[in-house]
C-alpha cells in the first residue's frame, strides 16, 4: 500500500533528519529553554523536563512520524485518510486543524522574536557591546522592543524569507537550508560553552542546570517543562507528521526519532551552560524573562577576544535555527492550500505568510503600545505563546499518541514502526496508551487546580 506524496520526497533519510532537526532545534532551544528554566528555578525543572522529553515527547514524535509517513499528505488529510482506512470517526480530521491553527499562533510571535535575532546581527557586527556593563546590553534591548516600527521591519524580514523557502518546495527549499548551518551551530555553541568555562560561574551554572530543588517547581512550572518538551521537539501540530510524510519508506523511524531528540536535547542544554554561568558571573538574575539571551550573551561577545567576529556569527546561525523551524510551521498549512484548494505553493506560502504576520502585529504591539492589556496577567504575546506551547501543543500530542494507540490497529502501527512484536514496540505502544495521555492529563488538572 505504496502512498505516496505529491509534494515530494527528501533525498534521503539523513536529509529527513536534518530537516526534521532542523525544526527541532530553534529559538526554543537556545531562547526559550534558559529563560523559562531561570523562570521555574533551574535544576527541578529541567529534570522534569528531560522526563517529559523522554517518557512523553519521544513516542509521540515516533507516532507523529508514523502517522504522517502512512498519510503522505497535509496532517488534516492525512488524518482524514487514516481515521477512514481504520474505519474510525473522520471526526480526527479536526486534529489536523488544530494543528494549523496552534501553527499560525507560534509562527506569528516566533517571527517576532526571530526579528529580535536578525537585528543582533547588526547590533554585534557595529560592535556597540564592546566592554558594555551588564546594565547598558540590557538598554539595548529595551529599547528595541519598545519600538513597534522596527519590530515590525524584522518581523516582516523574517517571515518572508521563510515564506520564499517554502514556496520553492521540499527538496529545492527546505532540505538545502539545513545542511551546514545545523553542524556550524552546534559548533559555535560548543565555543560559547568553553567561554563561559574559563570566563563565567560555570560550577555554578552546571549546578543550576543540574541540582534539582524540588521546593523551586511549581505546578505551572511542571506544565511549562512539559509544553517546552512539545515546544522545543516541533511536536502536536503537524510539523513532524507533514516531514514524516515526506520520508521514505524504508527508514527506521524509531532512529530518526531518538537522533533528533537526543540532537535538540543537547543543543537545549548546551545553551543553558553558555549562558548561566555569565548570568552567575555578572549577579545577575535568572529570571530574566523572555529577553534573557539578549541581555545576557552581548555582554560575553564584548568581551571575549573575537567577540565582535562570533557575535555575529552566533546571531546568523540563530537565525538560520530559527528560520528551519519556521518553515516547518509554515509546512502543513501550505501543503493543505495546495492539495485542497489546489493553489500553487508560491500562492499558498504568500497566503499563509501573511495571516502569521498580521496576528504577529498584535504580539509586537503588546510588547509597548499594549503592553497595559493583560488577560490572566499575560500580554497579546505572553499569551499566545502560553496557549500553543504549554496547552494546544501538548493537547495535540496527547491526541496524536492516542491516535496511534488505540485507533490504528496494532498491525498497522507495527508495519510502520518496523520493529517487529518485541519488547520496543510493546514499550513504545504502552507508552503512548497509557503513560503519554494519563500524565499530560494529570499535569493539565494539577494545573487547572492551580488556578482555583
Ligand atoms: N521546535 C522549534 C524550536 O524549538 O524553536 C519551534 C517549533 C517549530 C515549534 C515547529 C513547533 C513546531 F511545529
Amino acid at each position: 500500500m505504496a502512498r505516496k506524496s505529491i509534494h515530494g520526497q527528501w533525498s534521503s533519510r539523513w536529509a529527513f533528519v536534518l530537516a526534521a532537526t532542523g525544526s527541532a532545534v530553534g529559538l526554543g532551544n537556545i531562547w526559550r529553554f534558559p529563560y523559562v528554566t531561570g523562570e521555574n528555578g533551574g535544576g527541578a525543572f529541567v529534570l522534569v523536563y528531560l522526563l517529559c522529553v523522554a517518557l512523553i515527547g519521544l513516542p509521540v514524535m515516533m507516532a507523529e512520524v508514523l502517522i504522517g509517513r502512512r498519510g503522505r499528505q497535509s496532517p488534516m488529510n492525512t488524518m482524514r485518510t487514516l481515521a477512514e482506512e481504520e474505519g474510525k470517526s473522520l471526526h480526527w480530521r479536526f486534529l489536523g486543524w488544530m494543528g494549523v491553527l496552534a501553527g499560525f499562533a507560534i509562527l506569528s510571535f516566533y517571527s517576532v522574536v526571530a526579528g529580535w535575532t536578525l537585528a543582533y546581527v547588526f547590533r554585534l557586527g557595529a560592535g556597540i557591546f564592546e566592554s558594555a556593563s551588564a546594565v547598558s546590553v540590557a538598554i539595548v534591548f529595551d529599547q528595541l522592543v519598545a519600538d513597534p516600527e522596527r519590530l515590525l521591519a524584522w518581523h516582516t524580514v523574517f517571515l518572508v524569507m521563510s515564506t520564499v523557502v517554502v514556496s520553492r518546495g521540499v527538496k529545492s527549499g527546505l532540505e538545502k537550508a539545513v545542511r551546514i548551518l545545523m553542524p556550524a551551530l552546534f559548533l559555535l555553541l560548543v565555543v560559547m560553552v568553553g567561554y563561559a568555562m574559563g570566563q563565567g560561574m560555570f560550577t555554578e551554572g552546571l549546578k543550576y542546570l543540574f541540582e534539582p530543588d524540588f521546593s523551586e517547581l511549581t505546578a505551572s512550572g511542571v506544565l511549562e517543562a512539559m509544553g517546552q518538551a512539545f515546544f522545543s521537539l516541533s511536536l502536536g501540530m503537524g510539523a513532524i507528521m507533514i516531514y514524516g510524510s515526506y520520508l521514505s519508506s524504508h527508514a527506521s523511524i524509531v532512529h530518526t526519532s531518538v537522533t533528533i531528540g537526543v540532537m535538540d536535547t543537547l543543543v537545549a542544554i548546551l545553551a543553558g551552560l553558555a549562558i548561566f554561568p555569565i548570568v552567575f558571573a555578572f549577579g545577575l538574575e535568572p529570571q530574566g524573562g523572555p529577553g534573557l539571551i539578549f541581555k545576557i550573551l552581548p555582554i560575553a561577545f564584548g568581551r571575549m577576544p573575537g567577540g565582535e567576529f562570533f557575535g555575529v556569527l552566533f546571531f546568523v546561525l540563530l537565525v538560520f535555527a530559527a528560520w528551519t523551524s519556521a518553515i516547518s510551521l509554515l509546512e502543513p498549512i501550505v501543503a493543505w492550500m495546495v492539495e485542497n484548494h489546489g493553489l500553487n505553493r508560491v500562492k499558498a506560502s504568500a497566503y499563509a505568510g501573511m495571516v502569521a504576520w498580521l496576528l504577529g502585529i498584535g504580539s509586537l504591539l503588546s510588547l509597548n503600545a499594549w503592553s497595559d492589556y493583560t488577560v490572566f496577567g499575560r500580554t497579546f504575546f505572553g499569551l499566545v505563546e502560553f496557549l500553543t506551547a504549554d496547552i494546544m501543543l501538548p493537547l495535540g500530542g496527547v491526541l496524536i499518541g492516542v491516535f496511534a494507540g488505540w485507533q490504528m490497529s496494532r498491525q498497522s502501527t507495527m508495519d510502520e514502526l518496523g520493529l517487529g512484536d518485541g519488547f520496543l514496540y510493546n514499550a513504545w505502544r504502552f507508552l503512548v496508551r497509557y503513560v503519554t495521555p494519563v500524565g499530560i492529563t494529570l499535569v493539565l488538572l494539577n494545573k487547572m487546580s492551580d488556578l482555583f
